[in-house]
């Protein structure tokens, strides 16, 4: 099956508290966004369907410009999910029912590097309904009481969570109609269709595809990106 991208990049990014939308943000003089592009690109996604602010089209368009691989642009909605569920709608207006390897990508983690695209990509081709890029969590963690107190939580048996996530497109597609559906909430992919009764395959993840959330990880960003050339 081909291979598209549907990259959430309609975020404000408050945390970061740039005066442009995240996914603009420069990192060794390239948006993010672009970053999140080449590398997906490079991991075997044939084209992006990009999921922009409503409201900062134009600059987006300006930018993507420069796209390393075939691009339709969408606006999206006010959660991530809505903005995912946009990038869908987007989808099936370009393939009708044709069946694709989707990979859903957070536009904040652009130093992904091409393998885990790849890999999550391989995994979905290999049969698998859903597949999750983790990384082992290393904070201890403690979960937090009502009353209070907290007790440990077993960091052996927990993962973080990166993208980007691949599905088959009939499988996420049906998933996120019935969140539509019922208004349950998620905060990402793989969630919506372990809701539908998907088994969801965990694979390799990598540090570097750490999310630019707060200014501290554009310190980390610029190395990545100095390191690059
Ligand atoms: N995103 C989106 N639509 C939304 C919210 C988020 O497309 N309504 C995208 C962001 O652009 C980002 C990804 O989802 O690439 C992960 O979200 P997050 O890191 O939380 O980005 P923001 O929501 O922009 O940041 P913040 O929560 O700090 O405002
Ligand atoms: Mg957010």
């Amino acid at each position: 099956e081909p291979v598209v991208a549907i990259v959430v990049a309609a975020g404000s990014g408050s945390r970061l508290g740039a005066s442009v939308p995240k996914a603009l943000v420069e990192v060794g003089g390239v948006p993010l966004l672009l970053r999140s592009l080449a590398r997906l690109a490079a991991g075997g996604a044939q084209h992006a369907v990009v999921v922009v602010p409503p409201d900062a089209a134009d600059a987006f368009a300006a930018v993507l410009e420069r796209a390393p691989l075939p691009v339709t642009t969408v606006a999206g909605g006010a959660e991530r999910q809505d903005s995912v569920a946009a990038g869908l709608a987007a989808l099936q207006q370009m393939l009708g029912e044709q069946e694709v390897v989707v990979l859903i990508h957070d536009a904040a983690r652009a130093f992904v590097p091409a393998e885990v695209v790849a890999r999550v990509a391989d995994a979905v081709r290999a049969g698998a309904d859903a597949v999750i890029p983790t990384v082992p969590v290393t904070d201890s963690v403690r979960e937090v009481d009502d009353d209070d107190g907290s007790h440990v939580i077993d960091r052996a048996r927990l993962r973080s969570v990166q993208t980007p996530q691949g599905f088959l497109r009939s499988v996420i597609e049906a998933a996120h109609a019935e969140l539509a559906e019922t208004g349950t909430p998620v905060t990402d992919d793989a969630a919506a269709a372990e809701y539908l009764g998907h088994t969801i395959t965990l694979v390799e993840g990598d540090r570097r595809a750490f999310k630019v959330t707060e200014p501290l990880d554009l310190v980390l960003a610029e190395a990545l990106a100095s390191e690059e050339g």
